[in-house]
């Protein structure tokens, strides 16, 4: 992927990279109840970590370390995590327990976390729209926090190399089966060159599987061009009463602004619900270097019978 757009990039001129990263992280997490009523869900722990703090490291590889979270009510937790926590660096370091002080002083130090509030949950779209006054006019990322992505795959950093070849918005997709396409967003696509990588002409947002106009769904990754922001001025509640990015998008595509799709083949990991969440957490304990082996040894063993 680098040594096709590296030519492309070097000839586009007047290319702003993005710096800006959009994490929206107001939802109910309703999903999860009883655990969401006092815990945001996105500091639930994957093996160890907040799976919140997947997305930001993922932002910063991709070279995007100016982050804004788009909270709500009882989200308060979310900015202690990114933040120093100094009573608890002292009492780890006067133990000399210096892997877990590293650790603590990790998720404040990896990136510039800010935060905005939504007031009222009407829709990812609504949560994108919160972002503008601090966005400006420069391109920028938006990153959904049920979507993991492998730190062995790269998706987001592809996604801008795509932006800065052709301008415009990117988008990630995932091939589904036809049967799953009413969870996502879902577009209509021509080939370009690259096999995957494909110019968006149409979108839908959680259409039915009959009248999807195929099978590539739309995850958590998006490089967007400002102009969204008008475009999102401008649209109305949608599927769900929720104002949809998936319709601003469209909106865009019609109106003439370059928008292109990243097919991602990658390992994913899905925390969106209670069994998505168990495999995320499950796939990723296994591939861990201290725990991994001995979990993998437990697990089959519970699957035989014999745990
Ligand atoms: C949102 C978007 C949808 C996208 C999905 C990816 O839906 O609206 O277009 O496919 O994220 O996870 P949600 O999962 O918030 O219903």
């Amino acid at each position: 992927m680098r040594t096709v757009y590296a030519p492309l990039m070097a000839a586009a001129t007047n290319h702003t990279p993005p710096r800006k990263v959009v994490i929206p992280a107001a939802g109910l997490g309703t999903r999860f109840l009883p655990a969401t009523k006092a815990v945001p869900k996105e500091l639930f722990p994957v093996v160890d970590t907040p799976a919140m703090q997947y997305i930001v490291e993922e932002a910063v590889r991709a070279g995007l370390t100016d982050v804004l979270v788009v909270t709500g009510r009882g989200k308060e937790a979310i900015a202690d995590h990114f933040d120093r926590a100094p009573e608890l660096e002292a009492t780890l370091l006067a133990k000399g327990d210096h892997g877990r002080l590293e650790a603590v002083m990790r998720s404040a130090d990896m990136a510039d976390v800010h935060f905005v509030r939504q007031g009222a949950p009407r829709g990812l779209g609504h949560a994108v729209l919160c972002s503008a006054p601090y966005v400006g006019s420069e391109p920028f990322a938006v990153m959904l926090g049920d979507d993991l992505i492998d730190v062995r795959d790269p998706l987001l950093s592809t996604m801008l190399e795509v932006q800065g070849a052709y301008g415009g918005c990117v988008v990630a997709l995932l091939e589904v089966p036809r049967n799953q396409i009413s969870r996502y967003g879902c577009v209509a696509a021509s080939r370009t060159h690259d096999d995957s990588v494909v110019r968006i002409t149409d979108m839908v947002e959680k259409p039915d599987p009959d009248a999807a106009p195929s099978n590539l769904a739309i995850i958590g990754r998006y490089v967007l061009s400002a102009r969204v922001f008008d475009a999102l001025r401008e649209t109305e509640p949608g599927s769900g009463g929720e104002i949809q990015l998936t319709d601003a998008l469209k909106s865009l595509v019609a109106a003439g602004e370059p928008m292109h799709g990243v097919v991602f083949r990658g390992r994913r990991y899905d925390t969106g619900d209670r069994g998505d969440y168990l495999r995320a957490v499950v796939r990723l304990a296994c591939d861990r270097e201290d725990i991994g082996p001995g979990f993998r040894r437990w697990l089959e063993d519970f699957v035989a019978g014999r745990a």
